[in-house]
């Protein structure tokens, strides 16, 4: 079955560059830049992916982005991620970035941009690999922030298709982002945002009722409001969800308690993605092999959830 699924054609919806960044490349670019990780090894590192909640991950994630300091790294952070898209057949991505993440240690915004955009121009050009990028804001921290990060985005504005909204969910609801969501929209870019992996369901609505987003990434928290899930199901809104993500952050116990064939049975435009497959123990057919071990996925349930996801496309 892995490798079924393997060839089956996919697009990733739902995944960050820097959640991307294997233990062995964190080492080389540690070594590359004389940094000392506070780990001994690969494994000891490794050994350290073991997560609570969202914000133990988000903890070590920041921490990791540390070695991405030239162009050059960024470009071999997504050349890495575009080999292995070539290699479980992901026909089609659609990356998030975090600029603040950067921009906010003294990296400067063309530096992230150009090493990203040059790989994925790269990935089209050698690999055949279509792409999207899309700019995430930080939602920990104030919209004022996210407003700057915009401002600098612009002069560059053709290399990113939308803005997204990623970090700690729980205590920043999307309203807090409503103004420079609608500045983003009126610029012309398509918007996304997390909402629904820890947050409530009331979250996943303001998403769609005041930041007019196309797509919720994640979203799985919308089983427990049925009102919302008629209005997911009748509107066809894609949910990116991310099942290793979820289990290794604990929304769900076990990937046996997981609920996207239920969402899919029930009519839901559910895709599934890898989030950031370095740190959860997976790529997106590591994630489709988990739903057919654990849930008893289907071929022709894998084969509507693949095609969810082309339907689900920004960029065609
Ligand atoms: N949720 C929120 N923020 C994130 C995630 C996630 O799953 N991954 C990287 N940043
Ligand atoms: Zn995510």
């Amino acid at each position: 079955m892995y490798d079924w699924l393997n060839a089956l054609p996919k697009a990733e919806l739902h995944l960050h560059l820097e959640g991307t960044l294997e233990p062995e490349l964190m080492f080389m670019l540690a070594e590359r830049h004389g940094v000392r990780l506070p780990f001994a090894d690969v494994e000891a590192l490794r050994q350290a992916y073991s997560f609570n909640n969202l914000q133990e991950f988000l903890d070590l994630y920041y921490q990791g982005a540390d070695v991405l300091r030239t162009e050059q790294d960024f470009y071999d952070l997504t050349w890495a991620y575009l080999l292995k898209c070539k290699e479980q057949n992901v026909v089609h991505t659609e990356p998030f970035f975090d600029p603040q993440t950067h921009t906010d240690r003294g990296i400067p915004f063309e530096v992230v941009l150009n090493g990203i955009t040059q790989a994925l121009k790269d990935g089209e050009q050698k690999l055949g690999i279509k792409s999207g990028l899309i700019l995430s804001f930080l939602r920990h921290l104030s919209e004022e922030e996210a407003f700057k990060t915009f401002e600098q985005a612009l002069p560059f504005r053709d290399a990113f298709v939308a803005v997204g909204l990623d970090s700690s969910e729980v205590g920043h609801p999307p309203s807090k982002f409503k103004r420079v969501f609608d500045r983003a929209r009126s610029e012309g870019f398509a918007a996304v945002a997390h909402a629904g992996e820890e947050g409530p369901p009331s979250y996943i609505w303001e998403a769609l009722d005041l930041l007019n987003v196309v797509r919720i990434d994640h979203g799985v928290r919308a089983v427990e409001d049925e009102r919302l899930m008629h209005r997911l199901i009748d509107q066809q809104i894609p949910l990116t969800v991310c099942p290793l993500s979820n289990t290794k952050l604990r929304v769900f116990d076990d990937m046996s308690q997981h609920n996207i064939l239920t969402l899919l049975e029930r009519g839901v435009k559910v895709t599934v993605n890898s989030d950031d497959p370095a740190y959860f123990g997976g790529y997106v057919t590591e994630n489709f092999a988990a739903l057919h071990e654990s849930l008893g996925m289907t071929e022709a349930q894998a084969k509507r959830l693949a095609q969810n996801s082309l339907d689900a496309r920004l960029v065609i």
